[in-house]
């Protein structure tokens, strides 16, 4: 960040191609957000002080947080690559975050050159970053959403979405830590109903999801009220509460795991589960 606009709490798109109707981002730097956050989690600079606030009171509270960060990346990559080495060359990635190297269009098109990658997110900071994500190899092609994964038709329907992917093609769908965010009265499991309806058979949908299951119940309560206290719901649901978000998809092996055991590549084996505290899964629409 550096630019006086930015340090306002501003940041006007004009110099983003195809952005100029839009108005200036309010950024909302004087509170916390979960993309903010994370990035700060992950070592990136795109991050407020509200945000390292939280992010440092969750270090404070438990360590590994650093660790399970981390590991949520390097499953976005296994599972992209997984699902762009199955065939699937459009996808579709619902709470993206802000960039950060490898993004998951550069993963699928390393696999694909002309692998579709339509990115969504409803923080403003990563609309303002969205020009790092429409990077793309000539063969393929990037688009990004500003929305909310809770209007799923929304998404569906957008012009953005329907120039970029042929949905009567299969799709990936991920949906990567960001489920967690999504109260059981917003109908988490409705919402991913809803996307996988419009998607064709042979289409893979990827979570993760944080957990309470390692936590004592003390723990977990402060783990959500770090958010909740910071006006951002957060929901750490038990293994049986994130399977049934998969509703009739079939779980590739080896099924619902902590992350870092879904197909691992050697580099995490020694890490404690209770360290990762994400479940992470790919269905497939049969
Ligand atoms: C923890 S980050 C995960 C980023 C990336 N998917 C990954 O796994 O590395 C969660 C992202 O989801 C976004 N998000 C949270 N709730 C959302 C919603 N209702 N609609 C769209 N995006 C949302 C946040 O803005 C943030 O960028």
């Amino acid at each position: 960040m550096g630019t006086s606009a930015e340090e306002q709490g501003f940041l006007d798109p004009e110099n983003l191609s195809g952005w100029r109707d839009r108005p200036p981002v309010d950024l909302r730097t004087d509170v916390a957000h979960s993309a903010r956050i994370y990035d700060y989690l992950l070592g990136g600079k795109d991050n407020f002080p509200a945000d390292r606030a939280a992010a440092e009171q969750a270090i404070a509270l438990y360590p590994p947080v650093l660790t399970a960060a981390r590991e949520a990346r390097r499953f976005l990559v296994r599972s992209t690559r997984f699902m762009a080495e199955a065939g699937i060359r459009q996808f579709l990635d619902i709470g993206t975050g802000i960039p950060t190297s490898p993004n998951l269009h550069e993963v699928a098109q390393a696999v694909a050159q002309d692998s579709r990658v339509v990115y969504v997110d409803n923080d403003p900071l990563v609309l303002a970053h969205a020009r790092a994500l429409l990077t793309s190899t000539p063969e393929g092609k990037t688009a990004y959403i500003d929305a909310d994964l809770r209007q799923p038709e929304r998404i569906l329907n957008s012009p953005e979405l329907l120039d970029t992917l042929d949905l009567s093609r299969p799709v990936g769908l991920s949906l990567l830590a960001i489920m967690h965010f999504v109260t059981d009265e917003e109908d988490p499991a409705g919402i991913i109903a809803t996307l996988v309806d419009a998607l064709p058979v042979g289409s893979y949908v990827a979570v993760t999801h944080a957990t309470s299951d390692f936590f004592p119940p003390e723990l977990a309560a402060a783990g959500e009220d770090l958010y909740r206290s910071r006006g951002i719901n957060f929901i750490l649901r038990k293994k049986e509460q994130v399977l049934r978000l998969f509703g009739d998809l079939e779980l590739v092996e080896p099924g619902l795991v902590v992350s870092h055991r879904w197909r691992p590549d050697g580099r995490s084996a020694d890490v404690p589960d209770h360290e990762v505290f994400n479940y992470a899964g790919v269905g497939r629409k049969n």
